[in-house]
């Protein structure tokens, strides 16, 4: 298709400048969906009370050509991680811990300087949260659209023109208009899809979206997300999507992960994770989603709040102030990995559960035997959450969007 004929042709321009520069190694893995494996990843912000992890022991693959979706409630460390990808946390936070491997750029963790800022953009494209805030609303998106091409060296300009108009076309918009217009000109929803021009127009082959869909109504986030899933297969990227909505991925992404308080708790395939949530905390999570037919009353918000960068326990489980399945050992131990499949779950609960292990919670202890287990036929308990309401309906989750889980 056009567009990418066009992004494909500025890039062949680009490769001899790149070359030159000693850099052909990277250009040219950067013309295929790059794997991505974060290793150990810890960020820490400044605070007062000291530096406090915001994002503790992350270990994610995004593999080649997929798209990983992100969700957790606010303040579980989606955007410090989406930030971590580029290496762009800044102060008063740092990653003090582990790898971000990106296949033909290396650890980006250690990239720095001209290097590193090369790398966003042409090989990581991103929208950042609040996009629709981030335009420099002294300049024209087109002035600023020209910038952009300049500051990487991109040689036909026209081109990266055409592709702009060409992509915020396809987003429902007039891209002559938008290009020549100020941020003050666009409505929200506009400057959010002007944001996820940005991040695609200079072909970059891992693209990560910080919540790119929340300005939007409905009908506008369907055709985004439609975009993003044709673009993603046409170029071929690995992409990331951050979000609070379940609705949006369970449209767009093939691989979730569930963050909570820092941690992954749990991850593995969209349909397997929406149909058969392991973990406790995405059990409530799918229990908390209004259905869009039924009885709205079955769903029930989480009981509890999320912990802060203050209050996130600094060992055992950081879910266990919130969940019916604590047990002693959650207070001490960090939740074991559980591997299934391709699904992998940190939980002591589903770790007992799978070694055929009755979990005692008023006991706080763990019994041979029995076969109390969260599992999707029998989601756990989140407190005092309805068994009715429960999880493993992937079907009551498509079709609704906007809840804060
Ligand atoms: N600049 C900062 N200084 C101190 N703490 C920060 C800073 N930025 C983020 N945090 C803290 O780090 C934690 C993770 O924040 P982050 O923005 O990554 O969460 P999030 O999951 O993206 O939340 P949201 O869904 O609201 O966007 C939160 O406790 C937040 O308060
Ligand atoms: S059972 Fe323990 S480890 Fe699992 S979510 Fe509950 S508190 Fe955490
Ligand atoms: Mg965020």
């Amino acid at each position: 298709m056009p567009t990418t004929e066009n992004t494909a042709a500025r890039n062949a321009g680009k490769t001899g400048n790149a070359g030159k520069a000693g850099n052909t190694a990277n250009v040219a893995s950067a013309m295929k969906a790059p794997g991505v494996r974060v290793d150990g990843l810890t960020v820490v912000y400044r605070t007062p009370a000291g530096e406090l992890p915001a994002v503790r022991g992350i270990d994610l693959e995004l593999p080649a050509g997929t798209i990983t979706g992100v969700v957790g409630e606010s303040g579980s460390g989606k955007s410090t991680l989406a930030l971590s990808l580029l290496n762009a946390v800044q102060p008063p936070g740092r990653i003090s811990a582990g790898s971000v491997e990106i296949d033909g750029l290396g650890d980006v963790v250690k990239l720095s300087g001209e290097d590193l800022r090369k790398a966003r953009g042409r090989h990581i494209g991103y929208v950042f949260q609040a996009a629709q805030n981030s335009l420099n609303p002294l300049k024209t998106v087109g002035k600023q659209l020209l910038d952009l091409g300049r500051s990487h060296e991109i040689e036909d300009l026209r081109g990266l023109v055409r592709d702009a108009k060409d992509l915020l076309g396809r987003m429902g918009m007039d891209g002559a208009r938008v290009l020549d217009s100020h941020q003050h000109e666009l409505s929200g929803g506009m400057r959010q899809r002007v944001g996820i021009m940005l991040a695609l127009v200079l072909n970059a082959h891992l693209v990560v979206l910080d919540e790119p869909t929340t300005a939007l109504d409905m009908i506008t986030q369907a055709n985004i997300l439609r975009i993003v899933r044709e673009v993603h297969a046409e170029r071929g990227l690995t992409t990331l999507v951050i979000t609070h909505d379940l609705g949006v991925v369970a449209e767009v992404a093939d691989r979730l992960a569930v963050m909570y308080g820092g941690r992954l708790v749990e991850q593995g395939p969209t349909t397997d994770v929406l149909s058969a949530p392991r973990h406790p905390y995405t059990q409530g999570l799918l229990r908390a989603i209004p259905r869009l037919l039924g009885d709205i009353g079955e769903a029930r918000a989480l009981p509890g709040r999320p912990p802060t960068l203050g209050t996130v326990p600094a060992r055992g489980c950081v879910f266990r102030e919130r969940c019916a399945l604590r047990m002693d050992v959650c207070e001490t131990e960090e939740p074991p990995v559980v591997v299934r499949g391709p699904s992998i779950t940190a939980c002591h609960a589903v770790a007992a559960a799978d070694a055929g292990v009755d979990t005692d919670t008023t006991a706080g202890t763990a019994t041979a035997g029995a076969d109390a287990v969260p599992d999707a036929a029998h989601p756990a308990e989140t407190a005092d959450a309805p068994e009715s309401a429960g999880a493993g309906e992937p079907a009551g989750v498509q079709g609704t969007r906007g809840e804060q889980p």
